[in-house]
C-alpha cells in the first residue's frame, strides 16, 4: 500500500478547488473536525477514468465502484451501447422537444409500471423536479393543500425538495416560512425504537399517527392530498420499510382518499432487485417518481408516471423544464431498458443482492456495526462509535473512518451526512467484483474497530495540505 493517500496528483487537484468551491472541498468541514480530534482525515478522490465496475483516480489507482455516481449507473460506468445510443440521438436530433424517442420511451415506461396501472408520463430532468411535479400533480388533482412526508426521507435539494425531505438537519433553516404545506410524519426506523415499544408496536404507532394524530392536531384529513413515501429511505440512511408499514400506508390512503406517491428515484429501475421498490410490498401507488438509473449513467432523465384519471385530464398541473425529455436522455433510457430486458439485469441484481446479504449477515458481530440494512443492491451498514472515538465525537465518525479505510484499500462507497455507509453496485456488477469489494469492506471495519484510523496508528497521512 502506498504511503500517501490520496496520491499527489489527486491532492493537487483537490487543492486547486479550495478557493472556488463551497467550503473548499466536499468534506472540508469533516476533514477539519477529524484533524482537530486527532483522527485520520476524510479521504477523497478525483476521478480520471471510469469503466464498467471500476473508476481510477488521477494517480492511477483503481477502485471498485460502489458509489455508482450516487446510484445512477445501473449498467456500470460508461456503458458502450448507451454511449452509442446517446451519441446517435445527439447527432440526429440535437436538442429539440418533439422527437420520436419521447413516444417510444413513454410506451416502454407504461409497460413496466406496477400492474401497468400508471400509463401516463411527464418527463423531468432531475429526481428533484420529478418529486416536486408529483406533489404539484397531487395537490392540483385533489384540490387539497397538504402533503405528508416522513422523517429521514429525501426528495431533493431545491427549496421544495428540502421542505419535502425529512433529513432533520439544518437543511430547512431560514426556510421555515416556506414550509406551510408539508406535514412531517414519524417513520418507524429499525433502530432507535422508542423505549417500551416493540418494533411492531412502533409501526402501529406511526400508522396511527398518520391516520389519526395529524387530523386531530394539525390539518383536517380532507385537506391532505397525498402521502409521499420512499419504499427504501435511501439518502436518509438506507432504511428499509416493513411490509406492514407500506401496506398500512396504502390502506390509510385508500380510506381517506389520499394519493400515494412512491418516490423511486433511488429504489426504482432494479436497484432493490425488482423493477420498482414498491413491488416488494405488492402495493400499487397512484403516482410514481423516477430518475437516476433511467439515465443509463450517461444522459439525465427523470419523470413521473400516474394513473390515467390523474394525469389524463389536468387543469392546473404543469411541470417539466427546458431539458426534460431530451433526445439524449430518452435514448439513454430506452437503451437501458432494452438491455435490462435482453440481459436479465434485474434478476442478476436480485441474485447479487442475495449474495451480499449472505456475506454481510454476521457483520453485526463487530462492535462498531449497528445494523446491516439491505434490499437487493440498496445496501447500507450503520455504525456505532468505536472504542477509540473521542467521547464527544459525532456519531458518524466510525462510518466516515470505515469509508476512508475502504477507499484506501480500493473500494469507493458513500458516507455523507449520516452514520451509515451506503453501497450501490451496478446492477450488472460481476459477482467476483462484488465479493472482493465486500471482503475489503469487512477488512476496513476490522481495522477501524482495532483503532487503525487514529492519526499515528498505521499508515501515515500527509499533513500540511489545506483540507487534509
Ligand atoms: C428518493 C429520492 N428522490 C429525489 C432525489 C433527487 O434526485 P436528483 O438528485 O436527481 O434531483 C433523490 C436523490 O438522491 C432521491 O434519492
Amino acid at each position: 500500500m502506498e504511503e500517501h493517500f490520496p496520491g499527489q496528483k489527486t491532492l493537487a487537484a483537490l487543492q486547486r478547488g479550495i478557493p472556488y468551491f463551497k467550503n473548499g472541498l466536499r468534506f472540508n468541514e469533516a476533514v477539519k473536525e477529524s484533524a482537530s480530534r486527532g483522527f485520520r482525515s476524510v479521504r477523497q478522490i478525483v476521478i480520471d477514468r471510469a469503466e464498467g465496475d471500476y473508476v481510477w483516480d488521477l494517480d492511477g489507482r483503481r477502485y471498485i465502484d460502489f458509489q455508482n455516481g450516487w446510484a445512477t449507473n445501473p449498467l456500470g460506468n460508461c456503458h458502450p451501447e448507451i454511449l452509442e445510443a446517446v451519441e446517435r440521438a445527439n447527432r440526429q436530433y440535437g436538442f429539440h422537444y418533439d422527437h420520436p424517442l419521447r413516444y417510444d420511451l413513454a410506451e416502454r415506461l407504461a409497460r413496466i409500471m406496477p400492474n401497468e396501472a400508471l400509463p401516463r408520463t411527464n418527463y423531468e430532468v432531475s429526481g428533484t423536479e420529478a418529486a416536486e411535479a408529483a406533489v404539484h400533480l397531487a395537490l392540483t388533482h385533489t384540490k387539497r393543500r397538504y402533503v405528508v412526508t416522513f422523517g429521514a426521507s429525501y426528495h431533493g435539494n431545491s427549496i421544495a425538495g428540502k421542505l419535502l425531505s425529512g433529513l432533520g438537519d439544518d437543511s430547512t433553516r431560514y426556510l421555515e416560512a416556506w414550509s406551510g404545506g408539508v406535514i412531517r410524519a414519524p417513520y418507524p426506523f429499525s433502530e432507535d425504537v422508542p423505549a417500551g415499544l416493540s418494533q411492531d408496536q412502533y409501526i402501529d404507532f406511526c400508522l396511527w399517527h398518520l391516520e389519526h394524530e395529524i387530523s386531530a392536531t394539525m390539518v383536517s384529513r380532507e385537506e391532505i392530498a397525498a402521502v409521499l413515501l420512499e419504499p427504501g429511505l435511501a439518502e436518509g440512511g438506507n432504511w428499509i420499510p416493513t411490509r406492514k408499514f407500506v401496506r398500512g400506508v396504502r390502506e390509510i390512503c385508500d380510506r381517506n382518499q389520499w394519493l400515494l406517491i412512491s418516490d423511486e428515484v433511488l429504489t426504482g429501475l432494479g436497484r432493490t432487485g425488482k423493477m420498482w421498490g414498491i413491488q416488494h410490498y405488492d402495493v400499487t401507488p397512484d403516482i410514481l417518481v423516477y430518475g437516476k438509473n433511467l439515465s443509463g449513467g450517461i444522459a439525465p432523465l427523470a419523470g413521473i408516471s400516474a394513473r390515467d384519471d390523474i394525469l389524463g385530464d389536468v387543469e392546473l398541473f404543469s411541470s417539466g423544464s427546458t431539458f426534460a425529455g431530451s433526445p439524449a436522455g430518452c435514448a439513454a433510457a430506452i437503451k437501458t431498458l432494452e438491455i435490462f430486458e435482453r440481459d436479465g439485469v434485474i434478476n442478476h441484481a436480485a441474485s447479487l443482492g442475495e449474495i451480499a446479504q449472505e456475506i454481510m449477515a454476521d457483520w453485526e458481530k463487530y462492535s462498531i456495526v449497528r445494523q446491516v440494512r439491505n434490499s437487493g443492491l440498496l445496501m447500507g451498514v450503520s455504525f456505532n462509535k468505536s472504542a477509540f472515538t473521542d467521547p464527544d465525537a459525532e456519531h458518524w465518525w466510525s462510518s466516515r473512518a470505515v469509508r476512508g479505510e475502504m477507499l484506501q484499500r480500493g473500494v469507493w462507497a458513500i458516507s455523507d451526512h449520516e452514520d451509515t455507509i451506503r453501497l450501490y453496485p451496478a446492477l450488472n456488477m460481476n459477482e467476483e467484483t462484488l465479493r472482493e469489494g465486500l471482503e475489503i469492506m469487512e477488512t476496513a471495519i476490522k481495522e477501524v474497530e482495532n483503532g487503525a484510523a487514529i492519526e499515528g496508528n498505521g499508515t501515515a497521512f500527509p499533513t500540511g495540505v489545506a483540507g487534509f
